[in-house]
C-alpha cells in the first residue's frame, strides 16, 4: 500500500486552507479497496510474516502497526490531520482531553519539579495538579490569569512547565500568547496552551513560540457530541517521549472512535464559521439584554481581553458565559430550565447547543469561598452555541429570560 499522502501532490506554491487540510491532510493517496474513506481497522494486534519481519520492524523502526495500545492506522491519519491543522510537526492523540493533559504532565514532570498555572482553567486540570501530581512531589503554583509578571515571578530553578488555557473555561479570558511564550523563552521553561475553546481555526499558538498545544477533541474537533478524544501537538522530538508513555499508559482511541473523529473533522471549518457567527450574534444579544449583568465573550468590545483577542484570533468561538442581573441560584436555574433548544449538559463545541449553570454542573463540591476564588457565581450561566440558526437561539433565550 502506497504511503504517499494526498496533499503531497500539491504544487509548492499552493498553501492549503483550513478546510482542504481538514478534509485531506494525513490521508493516504491510495486506500484499501480504493475506498475514498479510511477503513476502521478493528485489530488489537498486527501480524508479521516471519521472524525477520519482526526484527526489521524493531531495528529499523518501520512505520507500521504492532499492537493496538501503541497506535492504530486511523490514529496515524488523524494525528497527521491535526498536526497539519495546527501547523505543528507532530500530534499525539489520546482517549480524552484529560488523558492528554495527564499524559503530558506525567511525561515531563519528576518529583520536586514545579508547574505554574494561570488560575482560570478547567476544574479537572486544576484538580489533577493540586490533588494528584502533588502525591508524586510535584508542586503547582497558581497565579491570576493573564498576570504575566506574577507568572514570571513564580518561576524558579525547579519550574518545568508554564500552563494556560486560551480562552479560559468558563471565563473566556484570552492570553497574550506572545507574552506567555516570551516568559518561557526568557526563563528556559516549556509552555503549554490548552486551546480547546479556540481550536486551530481561531488561533495557532505554536506560531507564537508556545511549545505544546492541547485540545480536548471531544469539543469542536470531534464536533458532534458523540466522542471523547484529546490531542497534544508540537515538535516531533519533544513529543516522542510523550508518545512512548502513552503506549504504556494505554489511553488510546479505539479504531471506531478515531473514525468518528476523522469524519467529524471533515466539516471542521464549516462548523467553526457557524459557531463563531452564532457565538458573536448571541453574545451581542445578551450584552444588550436588561436582565443580563455581564457577558464574558472575547468578541465583545466590552470584554477585558477584546484587543488581544482581535489581534490573535480569527473568530471567538461558540462559548458564552453570562451573569443574570440580581438573580440567586434558583432564579438562574429557572432560566436554564426555561430554555428549549439548548439541552442542559456539560461539554461544549458540538453541533447541538448546550447550557449549564456552572454552580450546579461542576462546582457543588466546592465551598462558597472556593467558588468565589475561582470566579464562579450563583447567577452564572454557560452557553455553548451549536450550529442551529442564531435567530432561533436568540428567540429561545428571549422567552427564557422572561421567566
Ligand atoms: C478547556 C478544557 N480542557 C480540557 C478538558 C478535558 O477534556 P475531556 O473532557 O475530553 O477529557 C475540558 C473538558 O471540558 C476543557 O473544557
Amino acid at each position: 500500500m502506497s504511503r504517499r499522502l494526498l496533499l503531497d501532490n500539491l504544487p509548492d506554491s499552493l498553501r492549503p486552507g483550513t478546510s482542504t487540510l481538514a478534509v485531506h491532510a494525513g490521508e493516504a493517496h491510495h486506500k484499501p479497496a480504493d475506498g475514498i474513506t479510511d477503513p476502521i481497522v478493528c485489530a488489537a494486534t498486527y501480524t508479521f510474516d516471519d521472524t525477520q519481519a519482526v526484527l526489521d520492524f524493531n531495528r529499523e523502526k518501520l512505520p507500521r502497526e504492532e499492537y493496538g495500545r501503541y497506535g492504530n492506522p486511523g490514529e496515524r491519519v488523524v494525528e497527521g490531520k491535526l498536526a497539519a491543522l495546527e501547523g505543528g510537526q507532530s500530534a499525539v492523540l489520546y482517549a480524552s482531553g484529560m488523558a492528554a493533559i495527564v499524559g503530558l504532565l506525567m511525561t515531563k514532570l519528576n518529583s520536586g519539579d514545579e508547574v505554574v498555572f494561570f488560575d482560570e482553567c478547567y476544574h479537572r486540570s486544576r484538580e489533577f495538579c493540586l490533588k494528584h501530581m502533588s502525591r508524586f512531589g510535584v508542586v503547582t503554583r497558581q497565579v491570576k490569569a493573564c498576570d504575566y509578571d506574577a507568572m514570571e515571578a513564580a518561576v524558579n530553578s525547579r519550574t518545568k512547565l508554564l500552563i494556560s488555557e486560551s480562552p479560559t473555561n468558563p471565563h473566556l479570558s484570552v492570553v497574550d500568547l506572545e507574552r506567555f511564550a516570551a516568559i518561557g523563552r526568557r526563563t528556559g521553561v516549556e509552555t503549554l496552551i490548552d486551546a480547546t475553546l479556540a481550536t486551530p481555526y481561531n488561533v495557532q499558538p505554536l506560531g507564537y513560540g508556545v511549545d505544546y498545544v492541547l485540545h480536548s477533541a471531544t469539543k469542536y474537533l470531534g464536533g458532534h457530541n458523540d466522542l471523547l478524544a484529546g490531542v497534544i501537538i508540537g515538535a516531533a522530538d519533544k513529543l516522542e517521549p510523550v508518545r512512548k508513555l502513552r503506549g504504556i499508559m494505554g489511553g488510546i482511541n479505539s479504531p471506531h472512535n478515531i473514525y468518528l473523529l476523522q469524519r467529524g473533522l471533515k466539516t471542521f471549518e464549516l462548523r467553526m464559521e457557524r459557531h463563531n457567527a452564532n457565538g458573536q450574534a448571541v453574545a451581542e444579544y445578551l450584552d444588550r439584554h436588561p436582565r443580563v449583568e455581564r457577558v464574558y465573550y472575547p468578541g465583545l468590545p466590552s470584554h477585558r481581553y477584546h484587543e488581544v483577542a482581535k489581534r490573535q484570533m480569527r473568530g471567538f468561538g461558540g462559548l458564552i458565559t453570562f451573569l443574570v442581573k440580581d438573580a440567586n441560584a434558583e432564579q438562574t436555574a429557572a432560566i436554564v430550565d426555561a430554555v428549549r433548544i439548548p439541552r442542559i449538559g456539560p461539554s461544549l463545541g458540538g453541533v447541538e447547543s448546550l447550557i449549564e449553570q456552572p454552580l450546579v454542573m461542576s462546582y457543588l463540591d466546592y465551598s462558597p469561598e472556593q467558588r468565589l476564588s475561582f470566579g464562579i457565581y450563583d447567577n452564572m450561566i454557560r452557553l455553548s452555541c451549536g450550529i442551529e440558526n442564531a435567530a432561533d437561539l436568540i428567540a429561545d433565550l428571549d422567552q427564557a429570560l422572561k421567566v
